[in-house]
């Protein structure tokens, strides 16, 4: 439209009231639809279970606020990355530029969150990763407007290498899908296991959902392993579970691994193979912590007396972060930086314990890292704590954020 003086008139005009009438004028005005959040999951394909329970924890949260913040309402826009990058990185892209979200959640798999990051950053989108838990992305590569609510990838794993070989065996064969997370894992466990004594076997990187572990089972009987460390997830790890059990392998070699091998959304499908495993994460449905014995039972209510897993855990944490950022930000989503700021300050009794950001990197500090091991108790599979590392936090090497 050509700018005569009528219509320059009525816009000054327009621009003078909303100063006369204040900053919540304008704000409001220009902020009266609903809060998207994009969500950006693998609701197909081998971690699918991971997608659902993040979605159904996130959704319990928002649905105790009735779907409305500080006066808007919440609109939660899913798009299924179907488990490959390429997919992820495009439906990232929908939601930032058609989408125009106010705040990005997701993904599960790490290569996926390092194909989103650039993207991400560069368009000053926040993001609040509720899974993958590439290492890099709380390093070299870590970004202003990117917070995770969930782990890095080193964080269940470092601890765990010293105490295997404390505790369970010296000689070790290693296992994990040959993608970003499965090296991350593999490598932090290494940190902690070779300076206590532990020597590698072997290690062995089968594809992301590989359906016959035969081949490497066979090797693993050969290799005189008296542990197997491992990472799986999703249906890679009832697969492996399964068929570790299956091959007789359980009766001569220890399995152990990182947590989401026996997370409470594949133990029912692993049975009884899951029995003994001894795995490390921050969370377990059995925390007796007053936030946690109430999430429980609302989740539970919720989806059909459906166990809580680590997944959900943080699902919760950030929806949760999301509504107290709102809160306090009083629903104005415009103010990127301010967002950034609260975001920072937001600490909550999580299901985990106190939930909080390392400053240095916007990764979570874990209260804990639990060593557990899955026994029959309580009416069903569980795991049940059997030590306990405190207050673990990645290490953030070569991760400056600007102040
Ligand atoms: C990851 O790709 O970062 C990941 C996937 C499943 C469980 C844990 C980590």
């Amino acid at each position: 439209m050509p700018l005569t003086r009528r219509s320059f008139l009525a816009g000054t005009s327009a621009v003078a009231a909303g100063v006369a009438m204040g900053p919540w004028v304008l704000r409001s005005h220009a902020q009266a639809g609903p809060i998207k959040i994009g969500v950006v999951l693998p609701y197909s394909g081998v971690y699918a279970v991971l997608g659902e329970s993040i979605t159904q924890a996130m959704e319990l949260v928002f649905a105790r606020e009735n779907w409305t913040v500080a006066g808007r309402k919440i609109e939660m826009i899913k798009e299924d990355d179907q488990m490959t990058p390429k997919t992820g990185i495009e439906k990232t892209e929908k939601l930032i530029e058609s989408d125009k979200v106010d705040i990005l959640t997701g993904p599960v798999h790490s290569g996926i969150l390092l194909g989103m990051r650039d993207k991400v950053h560069n368009t000053r989108t926040i993001l609040i990763v509720s899974n993958a838990g590439a290492d890099d992305v709380s390093r070299g590569k870590c970004s202003k407007w990117i917070f995770r609510a969930s782990f890095s990838n080193w964080q269940p794993n470092q601890p765990m290498g010293g105490w295997v070989a404390r505790n369970v065996a010296k000689d070790v064969f290693l296992v994990a899908p040959n993608y970003a997370a499965g090296k991350d894992m593999m490598t932090a466990f290494k940190e902690t296991f070779l300076p206590a004594g532990g020597k590698v076997v072997a290690e062995d990187y089968p594809k992301l959902g590989e359906t016959d572990y035969a081949p490497y089972l066979t090797k693993i009987r050969n290799s005189g392993a008296k542990g197997v460390y491992c990472f799986f997830s999703g249906t890679d790890a009832v697969n492996f579970v399964k068929q570790f059990d299956e091959f007789g392998l359980k009766q001569s070699v220890r399995l152990t691994g990182a947590g989401f091998l026996v997370e409470p959304d594949v133990l029912p499908a692993q049975g009884k193979a899951a029995l003994g495993i001894i795995s490390g994460h921050f969370y377990t449905p059995l925390l007796e912590n007053p936030t946690n014995q109430k999430f429980v039972k609302e989740f539970r209510a919720k989806f059909n007396n459906k166990m809580p897993d680590g997944f959900a855990c943080q699902g919760h944490d950030t929806a949760e972060t999301i509504v107290r950022a709102l809160k306090a930000v009083n629903g104005n989503t415009q103010d990127k930086a301010r967002l950034v700021e609260v975001i920072e300050k937001t600490e909550f009794d999580s299901p985990r314990g106190r939930f909080r950001f390392d400053p240095k990197t916007h990764n979570v500090i874990q209260p804990y890292i639990y060593v557990r091991e899955v026994r029959d108790v309580h009416g069903g599979l569980n795991n049940v704590v059997i030590d306990k590392i405190a207050d673990v936090r990645d290490p953030g090497t070569g991760c400056t954020l600007p102040a």
